[in-house]
């Protein structure tokens, strides 16, 4: 089956030997933990919960420092009890972590100053740097994924257990937000009612220890076949697989074509798949891509992130939502603002405006409201780092502020203050409804 944006890999002998080595070595994750992020899913589906899903667009090898992984969990975290307060509701926390190593690419190739080379396929694939040897593509590297994941799951699996993540100091970094950022002070009056419930919450007994058990999730793009499919592992049961790179698997924009090898990939394995949409899809191109993915209309199994744009998104969602909804689709519905914002400034950076992020949050929470369904989550490009890659926020980030702290491998994301930022706004949103 035609697989898109393939890497060429030049050395297929060394390639094979590498898949032969993922395939014997551990799974990164279990099956029990899929089909647990699985039932998660389904309480969101039935609109009973959210689905906080971010990260970085691309994370890499020298990313994965414990200070950089504890940043993004906190600040999902921080967002999460924010959300979770406002909605009154279970909020689900995927990262895009722990093997989100691997970028489609609009073009195949990069010219430079008349010299053209392999694009920048994400550190799985080959280096950033522009040349010869950086860009050409290494299958060692889908072992370094592998160790990286690891590595980072590592540090997940800590933060999530033993109370480091307990809510009260969740809470407590979170005044640090509100009390010391620009934008933060605006929140004082909902930061002060979540430390009273909080404080509510333990007067009732329910000690913050066992109510601050954070449970994290991974996901990334399923898109370098050989890697994902050499993690690919029965489950138990006959005829069951699951992918076990990671929890929570998507296809992207550019390799979701029905008779494509992703789709057909995903189709075999039991995680929960994520399907991004921009405002070009057909409703019909996604009601084939349902019942090959989700034939039983399973809640859980399937989650739908359109990426529409804030200029679209009220004119393209209520189509495609009237039609999954009538197809009897019990799909989680998830904004990813990030997506369709994208543009380049006048300087050359890749950039996006923290206004038209809010916006398509906001289109795609009317058009929801509007139609009576579930505005299930948010999937977001953000970093727990104080970088300057998208416009505007409480510290109004100017496109000459853009080169002081540009750091990303790929698209741009929210900084720390930023991303909180949002989870607040979010948070009054939901709460007006
Ligand atoms: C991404 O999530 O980084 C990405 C490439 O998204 P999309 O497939 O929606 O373009
Ligand atoms: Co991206």
């Amino acid at each position: 089956m035609p697989a898109a944006q393939q890497p060429d890999w030049p050395d297929p002998v060394g390639l094979r030997r590498v898949v032969d080595e993922l395939r014997a070595a551990p799974p990164l994750v279990f099956p029990s933990e899929c089909d647990r992020l699985r039932s998660r899913l389904a309480v969101v589906a039935r609109g009973g919960g959210f689905l906080l899903q971010g990260g970085d667009c691309a994370e890499t090898f020298d990313g994965v420092s414990p200070a950089q992984v504890r940043a993004k969990l906190r600040t999902l975290a921080q967002m999460a009890l924010v959300i979770g307060y406002a909605c009154a509701a279970p909020v689900v926390k995927v990262g895009r972590i722990a093997g989100q190593y691997s970028k489609p690419r609009s073009s195949p190739t990069e010219t430079r100053d008349g010299r053209t080379l392999p694009s920048y396929r994400g550190d799985s694939v080959n280096g950033p740097e522009f040349g010869e040897q950086a860009r050409t593509p290494d299958p060692e590297r889908l072992l370094r994924m592998y160790h990286s994941s690891m590595a980072t799951l590592n540090v997940l699996r800590a933060f999530g257990g033993g109370g480091r993540s307990d809510l009260r100091r969740v809470h407590g970094w979170n005044e640090e937000f509100v009390s010391a950022s620009p934008s933060g002070k605006h929140y004082q009056r909902l930061w002060e009612e979540i430390g009273a419930a909080l404080g509510f919450m333990r007067s009732l007994g329910a000690a913050p220890e066992t109510v601050g058990e954070t449970e994290f999730f991974t996901s990334h793009e399923a898109l370098v076949l050989e890697y994902e499919s050499a993690l690919t592992h029965g489950g138990g049961r006959p005829g069951e697989a699951y992918d076990l790179s990671g929890h929570m698997v998507w296809i992207g924009e550019r390799t979701r074509r029905i008779d494509g090898a992703h789709v057909e990939f995903a189709s075999r394995i039991r995680n929960p798949i994520g399907i991004k949409l921009s405002a070009a899809a057909e409703p019909d191109e996604v009601l084939a891509l349902i019942d090959k993915l989700d034939p039983h209309r399973e809640p859980g199994r399937l989650t739908l992130i359109t990426r529409m744009g804030a200029q679209r998104v009220r004119a393209e969602l209520p189509a495609l939502v009237e039609k999954v909804t009538a197809a009897g689709a019990p799909v989680v519905w998830v904004c990813d603002p990030m997506h369709g914002n994208t543009f380049e400034a006048a300087n050359g950076y890749k950039t996006r405006r923290f206004d038209d992020v809010l916006d398509e949050l906001r289109g795609f929470l009317e058009v929801h409201r509007a139609l009576g369904t579930h505005p299930g989550g948010v999937h977001l490009e953000l970093t727990g780092d104080d970088v300057t890659e998208c416009l505007g926020g409480g510290d109004d980030i100017g496109p000459d502020d853009l080169p002081e702290r540009y750091r990303t491998a790929c698209d741009p994301r929210l900084n720390r203050s930023q991303a909180l930022d949002l989870a607040f706004r979010l948070a009054e949103m939901y709460r007006g409804a």
